[in-house]
């Protein structure tokens, strides 16, 4: 097999990334994949720099050897803390995902942006110098979207405990006047619907799973290594807890899919 048939390996700290692959698997539809839901060890958010770090390593190496060609961090958290590293240290190319404040500020007419996120990447270097580059008249309003990834992991998404949490983190943003809210997890865009229940059509609600997909897609071009193949790609899932969750997540999707739980 040409390495260009080889699988993209995707990973996050759970089945949010899910989000992102269903953004590259659209965009990419004869690629074949296969992702890393590393639920056992989140959140990511409330650990180390370095915790996230030994994470990220471990996850790389798995999916080096399946044979992965690329290697989407389909986490904030584990970007703003690991990337760096991981790209020192590798030699296979890797994609990144940072909450989007950058476009946010280019949108923003009330110059106020709201960013949700988790505690890692809200405290991290790299989201702390891209914050610096955005224009000093624009106020961002931050919230650590505490408990959300654990209940999302559970398969809570429609319940009371996040409908509160959501009121919670985003009343304060919608008093300040923020009218730009940046989605920094990549579970929260299984939010969507409650979030907009709350903040209204006003608002617009900002994440970064198709520019990840279009940076894939540029990334693998850079390196000509896009499957050429017409048929439609095959998935391969790892999980090491609640695999439940994760077949409800993505079955939906009518995509050649297989599911293994196992520990790692
Ligand atoms: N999906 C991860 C992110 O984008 C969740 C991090 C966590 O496990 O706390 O940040």
């Amino acid at each position: 097999m040409k390495s260009n048939n080889f699988p993209i390996g995707i990973f996050d700290s759970g089945i949010g990334g899910t989000s992102i692959w269903n953004e590259i698997t659209e965009l990419l539809p004869h690629e074949n994949s296969i992702y890393l839901s590393d639920s056992k060890h989140a959140p990511y958010g409330e650990k180390s720099s370095q915790q996230i770090i030994n994470l990220s390593i471990k996850n790389t190496d798995f999916l080096i050897n399946k044979n992965c060609k690329i290697i989407v961090v389909a986490c904030n958290t584990a970007t703003t803390n690991a990337i760096n590293f991981l790209r020192a240290n590798y030699s296979i190319p890797f994609i990144g995902i940072e909450p989007a404040i950058k476009p946010a500020a280019l949108k923003t007419k009330t110059n106020k942006i709201g960013i949700l996120a988790t505690k890692g990447t809200l405290n991290s270097q790299l989201f702390e110098k891209t914050s610096k580059t955005i224009n000093k008249q624009i106020t961002i309003v931050e919230a650590i979207g505490k408990d959300l990834v654990e209940l999302i992991e559970e398969g809570k998404i429609d319940s009371i405990e996040i409908k509160k949490l959501l009121h919670l983190y985003l009343n304060p943003m919608l008093k300040k006047g923020v009218d730009c809210l940046v989605l920094g997890c990549t579970h929260y865009p299984y939010l969507i619907p409650q979030i907009r229940e709350i903040v209204g059509n006003k608002i617009q609600i900002i994440d970064s799973g198709q520019a990840v997909a279009k940076q894939t897609n540029a990334i693998l071009e850079k390196y000509q290594l896009l499957n050429m193949d017409h048929k439609k790609g095959t998935h391969q899932f790892y999980i090491n807890k609640n695999k439940r969750v994760l077949e409800k997540l993505i079955l939906k999707e009518k995509k050649f899919i297989k599911i293994d739980e196992r520990d790692f």
